[in-house]
């Protein structure tokens, strides 16, 4: 099993200058589990996981991490000290829909750059955990390739890799497969499930109506920087009472089916 973190976010709320982009926000994860987020584009998804890790600063309410306010020394208050948004960073591992590899760098080099960078262990230390991380997701036998020789979906698993090698205790993934050729999102949510079953606490934004059915603990669903509804996915995804969501699974189903 993994450590790892329990999150809550409470009355956040983000601003772009006058628009609103979150409007009082209120999501638990616990340790170990797995929330997924859906909902409109537009609706806030990726400013609510950018500013669990403060890539986003959010400018009201409070996130915690462990207990541990993200971002400010006190609610409301400065901002934290550099050295420590570094060090909660350290244990938050996150995936975008691009993977963001360096293209002249192999898939281990890929994974070993980050723990040498941040964690500044020596090549002959961060090279057999990168090829350990790089073991877990399937492609042992790709660690010498370059990205350009690798598919989307091994791109991604490297880039999956590369974040877990960190051995964080809490996954951020924003629309992990949405770049991928159908044939290629399956492998990407295997090792996203895999990860969920060691125990990783996982908030994933995500269109895979089937991932979030059977991985998620929780689905929660955003309309117009609104939390609308966080409930288990069966509540959400097949008996739900707003409208907003019916009407939202209703244009996701129209699309899927052909
Ligand atoms: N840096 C930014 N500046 C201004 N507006 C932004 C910025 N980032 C996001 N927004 C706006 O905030 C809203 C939510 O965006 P986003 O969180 O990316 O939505 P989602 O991920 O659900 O598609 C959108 O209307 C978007 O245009
Ligand atoms: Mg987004």
């Amino acid at each position: 099993m993994v450590q790892a973190s329990s999150v809550e976010i409470r009355a956040v709320e983000k601003h772009f200058g006058p628009f609103q982009a979150l409007k009082k926000v209120d999501l638990s994860v616990a340790p170990s589990k797995v929330c997924c987020l859906i909902g409109p584009s537009g609706s806030g998804k990726s400013t609510l996981l950018r500013c669990i890790n403060f890539l986003e600063r959010y400018d009201g309410g409070e996130i915690r991490i462990d207990g541990q306010l993200v971002g400010y020394k006190s609610p409301g208050g400065p901002k934290m000290p550099a050295r420590e948004l570094r060090a909660m960073r350290r244990s938050i591992g996150m995936v975008f829909q691009h993977f963001n590899l360096w293209p002249h760098m192999t898939a281990l080099q890929n994974v070993a750059e980050g723990l040498q960078r941040v964690r500044g262990m020596r090549r002959s230390e961060a090279e057999p955990r990168a090829a350990e991380a790089l073991n877990k997701v399937g492609l042992g036998d790709k660690m010498a390739s370059h990205p350009g020789r690798l598919s989307g979906g091994q791109q991604q698993r490297v880039a999956i890799a590369r974040a877990i090698a960190m051995e964080p205790k809490l996954m951020l993934f924003d629309e992990p497969t949405s770049a991928l050729d159908p044939e290629l999102v399956g492998e990407v949510l295997s090792v996203m499930k895999a990860l969920a079953a060691e125990g990783m606490t996982m908030i994933v934004v995500t269109h895979e109506m089937g991932f979030a059915a059977h991985v998620a603990d929780r689905v929660a669903f955003m309309d117009k920087g609104e939390l609308v509804a966080a409930d288990v996915p069966e509540r959400i995804l097949h008996q739900p009472e707003d409208p907003r969501i019916q009407e939202f699974l209703r244009t996701y189903h129209e699309r899927n089916s052909f």
